[in-house]
């Protein structure tokens, strides 16, 4: 796939407009705005919850303890971060890494997630944990219902729709460090291959 060169170009704007946001209060508590990581090319997004005190540090997501198991998930199926796209519902990192409340979620995905996916058009979406799956998805329904089966995501205003997989947040695997089979760690392993296999 190539992304049209205009696409990059607004892909580059919007990220830029993204940094200097102060939309809501997080920014206020926060070092600075994380956008993304990865191809910005790739048939893959995978989307958090909001960065942690690594990534708020670094101005990557995903580059904490969490982010060093996704990668290790995405390489059990040959998948490396250069051939996904990595972001999250929030780009600012939440006070003492709490949730994010539902106006700050709502704000910033309008503002920067929304157009974000509309200029990107990934088949697949990963959602990992309750809170992008529940505000993608626009459901109360907690991730172990939800985790392990496709789902529709489509955008409010734009013409896009993607596959999306719902998937454990990794931070919960290794809360949760167990490799009993049906235990999160062994549900995770059969949802990435799924994912992998839409992929091919
Ligand atoms: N957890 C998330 O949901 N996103 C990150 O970027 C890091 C940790």
């Amino acid at each position: 796939m190539n992304l049209p060169s205009a696409d990059f170009a607004q892909l580059a704007a919007l990220a830029e407009q993204n940094k200097s946001c102060q939309a809501c209060e997080l920014r206020l508590g926060c070092t600075q705005v994380v956008v993304s990581d990865g191809n910005p090319e790739a048939h893959l997004v995978i989307i958090g919850e909001g960065p942690g005190g690594d990534e708020d540090r670094i101005g990557r997501p995903f580059v904490g303890r969490g982010g060093q198991l996704l990668d290790k998930i995405l390489s059990a199926v040959q998948l490396s971060r250069d051939e996904v796209y990595v972001t999250n519902i929030v780009k600012c990192r939440p006070p003492s890494n709490r949730t994010p409340l539902p106006l700050e979620s709502e704000t910033c995905t309008s503002l920067w997630l929304e157009p974000q996916l509309a200029l990107l058009r990934p088949r697949v979406i990963v959602s990992l944990g309750n809170t992008p799956t529940q505000y993608l998805l626009q459901t109360r329904q907690g991730i172990t219902k939800l985790r392990g089966v496709w789902h529709d995501y489509r955008q409010r205003e734009a013409l896009y729709s993607a596959y999306l997989m719902p998937m454990f947040h990794p931070a919960y695997l290794l809360r949760n460090d167990t490799r009993a089979v049906g235990g999160p760690k062994s549900l995770t392993w059969q949802d990435i291959k799924e994912v992998r296999s839409v992929l091919d």
